[in-house]
């Protein structure tokens, strides 16, 4: 099979990244870059818009350069360019969208728009071959699903989350507890020093059948035992971190284990940087070896934003013949 090469771009939250995938009848990451903001937002204790957007339309064209040199591909040599056209912060999907337009209209290599979500749906194809329909937990800051993935654009939503989603409930956890960002990893960090049977946490949704997420009773209970901790030693940190941390992957946990259960999945993935938590991919695999289901999750640098993962999704929708057109992809219009 001939090589194909595909250049990927991701901008939709906060981090600017690109990638180039060599194609043959396996998958090769050539490159990867991911420049983070985790600096210029940590004195606001979140993601900031607007100084998000900037960032990327300041960075892009240099983080686009050092993927393809990397690779070692000019662009010419390439044979189609995915990038992420929503949902994100509009800013930086703009910024990162209209890049790939510009270097799609210079080369005349075709552009997909590539959905972020679909990203991480399809992102274990990058290290492994995973065969479709696969039940996939896709937990990141933004979104908290269950799905039925059936191949590249198709798949069936079971449940979401009625409230936050679990990277965001780790992240303003974290922020009221006195953590740093992004939230996640100062949790699982903090939590491993922690008692997590100290404080006693909700069971979100206990009894209520369904696939749906509910964090905010999580949220809640952190922030009563904080103020009645107050102050908070670095001991009363861990111990808290370390029980809304479990509290919260049982969550996830037992809906992902009633979802196998109804769906008789034979492979459970996830995805998402949640998914990058050990504590979650160690339950996961527990629930998917009592299922009899395979448990498959991308390293964690998959796991978390990047362009290597839009790459793929879009070179895997142009193949199945689900991409638009040029003339549509270059008169899309990136989606909040
Ligand atoms: O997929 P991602 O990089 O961006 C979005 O599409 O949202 O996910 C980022 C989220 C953040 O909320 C971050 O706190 C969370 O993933 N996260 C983690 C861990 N690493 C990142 N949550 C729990 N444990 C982790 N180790
Ligand atoms: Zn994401």
């Amino acid at each position: 099979q001939q090589a194909r090469y595909v250049f990927g771009v991701e901008s939709s939250c906060d981090d600017t990244a690109a990638a180039v995938l060599k194609i043959t009848d396996k998958v090769e990451v050539l490159s990867s870059v991911v420049l983070g903001q985790d600096a210029d937002h940590a004195p606001f204790g979140g993601v900031v818009p607007e100084i998000a957007a900037r960032a990327h339309a300041e960075k892009i064209d240099k983080v686009a350069y050092q993927a393809l040199l990397q690779a070692d591909v000019p662009p010419a040599d390439l044979d189609l360019i995915a990038a992420t056209a929503g949902p994100g912060l509009i800013g930086g999907v703009m910024a990162g969208f209209t890049f790939a337009k510009g270097l799609s209209m210079a080369t005349g290599v075709p552009l997909v728009p590539v959905n972020h979500l679909e990203g991480h749906a399809l992102s274990v194809g990058l290290e492994a071959d995973v065969a479709t329909p696969y039940l996939l937990l896709l937990v990141s800051g933004g979104h908290t699903q269950l799905l039925v993935v059936e191949g590249p654009g198709k798949a069936r939503r079971l449940g979401t989350t009625i409230d936050d989603a679990a990277g965001e409930a780790f992240d303003k956890t974290a922020k009221l507890m006195g953590l740093g960002t992004p939230g996640g990893p100062a949790i699982e960090r903090a939590a491993k020093e922690g008692d997590p049977d100290r404080f006693e946490m909700p069971r979100p949704l206990l009894g209520r059948g369904g696939f749906d997420f509910s964090f905010s009773g999580l949220k809640t209970a952190v922030r009563q035992a904080a103020e009645e901790a107050s102050p908070l030693s670095d001991q009363d940190r861990a111990d808290l971190a370390a029980s809304f941390q479990k509290a919260a992957i049982e969550h996830l946990a037992r809906r992902t284990r009633a979802a196998l259960e109804e769906t008789g999945a034979k492979t459970l993935v996830a995805a998402g940087g949640v998914a990058s938590n050990q504590m979650l991919r160690g339950r996961l695999e527990e629930i998917a070896e009592g299922a009899g289901a395979a448990f498959v999750a991308p390293s964690l640098r998959f796991c978390t934003d990047n362009a290597a993962m839009i790459a793929l999704a879009g070179y895997l929708l142009h193949e199945a013949g689900m991409a638009p057109s040029q003339e549509d992809a270059l008169a899309l219009a990136p989606r909040p």
